[in-house]
């Protein structure tokens, strides 16, 4: 029988529950999430595992990632759930802070890490990545890992966040998990949950586009006629609004240049569209050979 994850609510009550661990010198697997999971992040939470020797798992629905309008109040929240399936993969600790917790009252200290912020997602969602990286440093603080776990879904996020360890020196190895997809191709979201049944049949356009254009792009075809391609892949599917589909370096996540990228190149092509109220995100990693 699987054990039960112990339910941690208060940053002090984390802190008492891991320094026993830390006494003996375990190492500390931590895996950040909003819940309402999906196989993405149980198998982030068995890659922190193999790394580690305790595992944390939080789940805290950010306020200061969401901008007004956006989906903050009908973010799915499925609790019981989501520690059974904690449960099930043998989670040490669940830690569930309030947003008191996280943001204690009169709260001013924010992360922006800087550039890489404000391109591509950061673009329509201005907000989002500085609430991100604020709340993911103060976890940071608060659960002190030795290794955590981000799906490389989310792949902008993830180079973020590896820049701010980068940069201040957090002793955290970060680790990206691959993207769990559906047997048609769709990346699993949270979000997927929104999708009805019609626009589910046609969410996979995103990453069927973006598989075609890796593919073209590893053949020598220029980025700028893989992307306009791809484009229009998105659009013809039945996607109601196309953000942006690019072409970039995966550390500087700058824009590629139009012509076809060297032999042996490799970049990363990033996607996010709107199914009716929908947004969904991809990407994919490439390689010239
Ligand atoms: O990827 C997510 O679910 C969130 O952005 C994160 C990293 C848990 C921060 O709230």
């Amino acid at each position: 029988m699987k054990k039960k994850p112990v339910l941690v609510r208060t940053l002090k009550d984390l802190r008492e529950t891991l320094a026993p661990y830390r006494r003996e010198g375990r190492k500390i697997g931590f895996v950040p999430t909003m819940g309402a999971l999906h196989d993405g992040h149980i198998s982030l939470v068995e890659l922190a595992r193999e790394k580690s020797d305790v595992s944390v798992v939080s789940i805290f629905v950010n306020p200061t990632q969401f901008a007004e309008g956006e989906d903050l109040d009908t973010y799915p929240r499925t609790e019981e759930a989501d520690i059974a399936r904690l449960a099930a993969v043998d989670t040490d600790i669940v830690y569930l802070p309030s947003v008191e917790e996280m943001y204690p009252e009169g709260s001013v200290t924010n992360v922006r890490v800087e550039a890489l912020s404000d391109l591509l997602d950061g673009i329509y969602r201005p907000h989002f990545f500085y609430g991100v990286a604020t709340v993911v440093a103060r976890l940071f603080i608060h659960v002190q890992p030795d290794v955590a776990a981000f799906g490389q879904k989310d792949y902008q996020q993830l180079q973020i966040i590896r820049r701010m360890v980068r940069d201040l020196g957090f002793p955290i190895e970060i680790l990206g998990g691959e993207t769990v997809r559906d047997p048609d191709g769709l990346a699993q979201s949270s979000r997927n949950a929104y999708l009805s049944a019609e626009e589910r049949a046609q969410a996979n356009a995103i990453s069927t586009a973006l598989n075609r254009a890796a593919k073209r792009i590893e053949l020598g075809v220029s980025v700028r006629d893989a992307l306009t391609e791809a484009r229009s892949m998105i659009e013809q599917a039945g996607f109601d609004r196309l953000d942006y589909v690019s072409a970039v370096d995966p550390e500087t996540l700058q824009d590629l240049p139009d012509a076809p990228v060297a032999e042996g190149y490799e970049g990363r092509l990033l996607a996010a569209a709107w199914m009716g109220k929908t947004r969904l995100i991809d990407n994919l990693g490439f390689k010239r050979s």
